[in-house]
């Protein structure tokens, strides 16, 4: 392929990334996930009332990867779990659904995974995509309590801009088996770039004035990793040195839903983040999705 390792890391930041193996799928990731996040909360399977999981890759049409991993992980307390497909603003979507649930009084400790095989939809010989996407998961556990956690969730989808970056077929249009790329991401790079800075900055201001905080009372940012200038110029719009900042898109690359809870996870279990801090988490992605979480860790 017409490209460059010194072309990768400048234009994007990424280094390395994970691909599944051939017999993994996204079922496989979850499930090491939420393994990951039962340990350490400290819960068994059946303590949890609610599963959603964010991916755009999923294992069947039907069901659902969060029914599947119900099964696996041995919950049978019949309760709900669905996925949501929100791309790379997956996270926050499902963060903020898991969310709303707790708050209605509809569940009382909620899984939260982003999980995604974005390699199986990826056009090997396009390199405006190829290089960019990786394989990954990562978990979160939201417990009802009295204390703050997550403060706010902010949502938003423009569909005008569908075109932009998509798999334009699917189940109900049919694949064309001839042209095999209508199977693979598709992506006009550089609007999606120019969008994605305007739109989460954008976020990240409508974050703190409905929070009534100062950008300097941010202690973490913790985005989605799709391009280090991306973050970058968040962080640039929020006053926020790199220090403070999560990143992980080196080690990952583009991880669409699994991207922020793996980069919380790593400056977590690293101890970076502290309990009672406040977290920022973004995210951008196609539709275009876009969306942000306050949280005090
Ligand atoms: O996560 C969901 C949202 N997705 C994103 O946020 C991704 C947003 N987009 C990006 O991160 C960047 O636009 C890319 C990393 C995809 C591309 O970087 P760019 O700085 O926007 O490059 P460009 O598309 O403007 O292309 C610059 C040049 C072009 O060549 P010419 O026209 O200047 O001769 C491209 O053909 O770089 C070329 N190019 C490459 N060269 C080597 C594009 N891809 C590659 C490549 N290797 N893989």
């Amino acid at each position: 392929m017409n490209t460059t390792d010194a072309w990768i890391r400048e234009r994007t930041g990424i280094v390395k990334r994970h691909i599944a193996a051939d017999d993994e799928t996204t079922l496989d990731l979850a499930e090491a996930a939420a393994r990951q996040a039962l340990d350490a909360a400290g819960l068994q399977s059946n303590d949890i009332d609610l599963i959603v999981v964010a991916t755009t890759t999923p294992d069947c049409v039907f069901p659902s990867v969060a029914c599947l991993l119900q099964q696996r992980l041995g919950v049978t307390n019949s309760s709900p779990a669905f996925d949501v497909q929100a791309v790379c603003a997956g996270f926050a979507y499902a963060l903020s659904v898991a969310d709303n649930f707790i708050r209605a009084g509809s569940s009382t400790t909620a899984l939260v995974i982003g999980a995604e095989t974005f390699s199986r939809i990826l056009n090997w010989e396009d390199r405006n995509t190829c290089v960019l996407f990786g394989d990954g998961a990562g978990a979160v556990i939201l417990e009802a309590s009295n204390e703050p956690g997550v403060l706010s969730t902010h949502l938003h989808a423009d569909g005008r801009y569908a075109e932009l970056l998509h798999v334009p077929n699917g189940v109900s249009r049919g694949y064309d088996v001839v042209q095999q790329q209508e199977a693979f991401v598709q992506m006009r790079g550089n609007e999606v770039f120019r969008m994605a800075v305007r739109k989460l900055q954008e976020v990240v201001v409508e974050t703190l004035a409905v929070n009534n905080l100062d950008k300097s009372e941010i202690d973490w940012l913790v985005p989605h990793q799709a391009n280090i200038r991306i973050i970058a110029a968040t962080a640039k719009k929020l006053d926020m040195g790199m220090e403070k900042v999560v990143v992980t898109v080196h080690d990952h690359g583009n991880t669409s839903a699994a991207s922020i809870p793996l980069a919380l996870d790593t400056a977590v279990r690293d101890g970076r983040i502290k309990r009672g801090e406040k977290l920022l988490l973004e995210g951008f992605g196609g539709g275009f999705t876009w969306g942000s979480a306050l949280i005090q860790y």
